[in-house]
C-alpha cells in the first residue's frame, strides 16, 4: 500500500467511522494508537494523517497526547473534535473549557478558508472544551453560534474542525473529508478490492504451507467469506467446523448447513446446545456472557481438531471493526468484546490464528463475497452476532426464554421483511423486565419484548427506523396473541450513539 492515511486514535468512538470513510473514499486507512512515535510514522510513510476525537480534555493526566512533531514532518494533518483541539494546545493555541457544551446537530457558518466549507451547514459536535484562540499562522474558517468550529494553517497543511464530519449526521461531511485526502493530501485514490483475492489467495498459500486448517464457520457474513476464501485458496486442507451453540434463530442452523453441505468445503456440525446452555447459568452480565461463549467455542473446536488430527491453524472470520472495538491495536476504551477477539482464552491450543479478513471493514467484506460467488441472500445478510440470541436476553438464558425469543423475531422478520424500504438491522431483545397484562380476563406476569429495527451504513452508528404504526400495531397484535408467555411488547427508539444496536 504506497497510499495510507493514518489516523490516529485517541480513544473516539468513530475512529473506524474515518477509517473507513477513507477507504470509500478511495484511499487505504490504518488505525493506530494516538501516541504512535513520528519514527514508526516516517516508516508507514502516510500521504496524510487525520487524528480522531477522544473523551478526554487535553489538560487531563490520562489524555492521550500526540508526539509535537507530528507537526513538524511535512504530512498534512487534519485533527477532528479532540484532534483538533490537541493540535491546537501542541501548538500553542489555546483550549479552555466552554461555557456550555455543544452535544447534537448546530449550525456551522463558514468565514473564508479552503476546507471545502462554503454554506452554512448542520453538523454533528460533542464536545466541551472549545478552541479559544488559534496557534500562531492559523486561522479560523468556521464558526457555531458560541465557538471556532475549524481553523487551518495552509502553510503547514494543518486543518482542524470541532464537528464530526465522519458521521452521516454532519452535512456534506464526506465531501470535507475527500477535500482533505485529494487536494490537500494529493491523493491519487487507487484504494480497490479488485486484487484482493488474488493476493490474499498468495498470502494464505505462503503462510500455511502443507498445513490443514481448522475454520470456525458460524453462518454469518464474515466466516462464511472466510470460508469460501479460504476453500479457494486451500481447499484440500480446509475443514469448517459450523458449532451449533443453540442461539441461532429458528431453523438457522438446518439452513447454514444445507447452503455450505453444497460448497466444496470439508463441513463438520457440531449440536452443543446443552453445553453452552449449561455454562451460562445463572450468568447475567453481558461481558461474561460474551467471554464464557467465546471461551467454549474455541473449547469445542479444540476438541474437534483433537478428533480430525493435528490442524496447527485456527482460522476465524474476524474483521477490522472487531479488532479495533476489542480494543486491539489502538486506545479506545472497549465497548463489547466482540465474540471472535475478546473471548478468546489464552490457553488456546492452535499454534496459529488465520484472520485474513481482518484488515477489512463489513462493507469491504460483502464485496469480497459477491466476488467470490456466494450468493447475494447470504452475502447481504443482516448481521447477525456471534454470541447469538444469547446477547439478546437480558438476564439469565433459558432455553424457554430462547424458545420465546425465536418465535417473536420470526414474527418480526415476517412482518418487516415484507416492507419495500426495510431498516438495515432488525431483531427482538427478550427483557427481564416484567409486566403486569390480562389475557382472557385472567391477570398475567410476564416479560416485555422490546422491537430494535435500525438504519445504518456502517453498523458503527445507527438511527433507531421509523417503522409505521401501522406495522409496529401489527407487530404487537401478532406477538402478544402467538407468542405464550410475554406480556407486551416495546420499541426501542435510541440511536447509537448513546446506546449501542445490541442491548448487550
Ligand atoms: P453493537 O451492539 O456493537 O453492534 O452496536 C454493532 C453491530 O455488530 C453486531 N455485533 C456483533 N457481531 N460478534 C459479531 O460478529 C459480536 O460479538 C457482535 N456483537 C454485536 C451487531 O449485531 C451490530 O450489527
Amino acid at each position: 500500500m504506497n497510499e495510507t492515511i493514518l489516523v490516529l486514535d485517541f480513544g473516539g468512538q468513530y475512529k473506524e467511522l474515518i477509517a473507513r470513510t477513507v477507504r470509500f473514499c478511495g484511499v487505504y486507512s490504518q488505525i493506530m494508537p494516538g501516541d504512535i512515535s513520528t519514527k514508526r510514522i516516517k516508516n508507514i510513510n502516510p500521504i496524510g494523517i487525520i487524528l480522531t476525537g477522544g473523551p478526554e480534555s487535553v489538560y487531563d493526566s490520562k489524555a492521550i497526547k500526540c508526539d509535537k512533531h507530528i507537526f513538524d514532518l511535512g504530512i498534512p494533518v487534519f485533527g477532528i473534535c479532540y484532534g483538533m483541539q490537541l493540535m491546537c494546545h501542541c501548538l500553542g493555541g489555546e483550549v479552555k473549557r466552554g461555557n456550555k457544551g455543544e452535544y447534537g446537530k448546530v449550525n456551522i457558518v463558514p468565514i473564508e478558508g479552503t476546507m471545502s466549507l462554503r454554506k452554512p451547514f448542520k453538523a454533528l459536535m460533542s464536545h466541551r472544551d472549545v478552541v479559544s484562540q488559534v496557534p500562531t499562522g492559523f486561522r479560523v474558517t468556521a464558526h457555531s453560534e458560541n465557538y471556532i468550529a475549524a481553523f487551518e494553517c495552509t502553510d503547514k497543511k494543518l486543518y482542524g474542525v470541532q464537528f464530526h464530519p465522519e458521521t452521516s449526521h454532519t452535512k456534506g461531511g464526506m465531501e470535507i473529508i475527500r477535500y482533505f485526502l485529494y487536494e490537500i493530501c494529493g491523493a491519487k485514490g487507487k484504494y480497490r478490492l479488485d486484487d484482493y483475492i488474488e493476493k490474499e489467495t498468495v498470502h494464505i498459500r505462503e503462510h500455511v504451507g502443507s498445513n490443514r486448517v481448522l475454520l470456525a464457520l458460524s453462518g454469518g457474513v464474515d466466516s462464511s467469506v472466510c470460508a469460501a476464501l479460504l476453500s479457494r485458496a486451500i481447499p484440500d486442507q480446509l475443514t469448517c467446523v459450523f458449532v451449533d451453540h443453540g442461539f441461532m434463530r429458528q431453523n438457522e442452523g438446518d439452513e447454514i448447513e444445507r447452503i455450505f453441505s453444497k460448497r466444496k468445503l470439508n463441513l463438520v456440525r457440531v449440536n452443543a446446545q446443552n453445553r453452552f446452555l449449561k455454562r451460562l447459568k445463572k450468568i447475567v452480565d453481558p461481558e461474561q456472557k460474551r467471554k464464557i461463549i467465546g471461551e467454549e467455542f474455541v473449547r469445542v473446536f479444540e476438541e474437534e481438531a483433537a478428533k480430525l488430527g493435528h490442524i496447527p491453524f485456527l482460522a476465524q472470520g474476524t474483521i477490522y471493526p472487531d479488532i479495533v472495538e476489542s480494543g486491539g491495536g489502538a486506545t479506545g476504551d472497549v465497548i463489547k468484546s466482540h465474540h471472535n477477539v475478546g473471548g478468546l482464552p489464552g490457553t488456546l491450543t492452535f499454534s496459529q490464528i488465520l484472520e485474513p479478513l481482518s484488515g477489512l471493514f463489513k462493507d469491504e467484506v460483502r464485496i469480497i463475497g459477491e466476488k467470490l460467488g456466494l450468493p447475494k441472500s447470504l452475502v447481504g445478510r443482516q448481521p447477525f452476532p456471534g454470541p447469538g440470541l444469547a446477547i439478546r436476553i437480558t438476564g439469565e438464558v433459558t432455553k424457554e426464554k430462547l424458545d420465546i425469543l425465536r418465535q417473536a423475531d420470526i414474527v418480526i422478520r415476517e412482518e418487516i421483511g415484507q416492507l419495500k424500504k426495510r431498516p438495515d438491522q432488525y431483531f427482538a431483545v427478550l427483557t427481564n423486565c416484567f409486566s403486569v397484562g390480562v389475557k382472557g380476563d385472567a391477570r398475567t406476569y410476564d416479560p416485555v419484548i422490546a422491537l430494535r429495527a435500525v438504519t445504518t451504513s456502517d453498523f458503527m452508528t445507527c438511527e433507531y427506523s421509523p417503522l409505521s404504526h401501522k406495522i409496529l400495531s401489527k407487530i404487537s397484535t401478532r406477538i402478544t396473541s402467538e407468542v405464550a408467555g410475554l406480556s407486551r411488547v416495546v420499541y426501542d427508539i435510541t440511536g447509537k450513539p448513546p446506546a449501542t444496536v445490541e442491548w448487550e
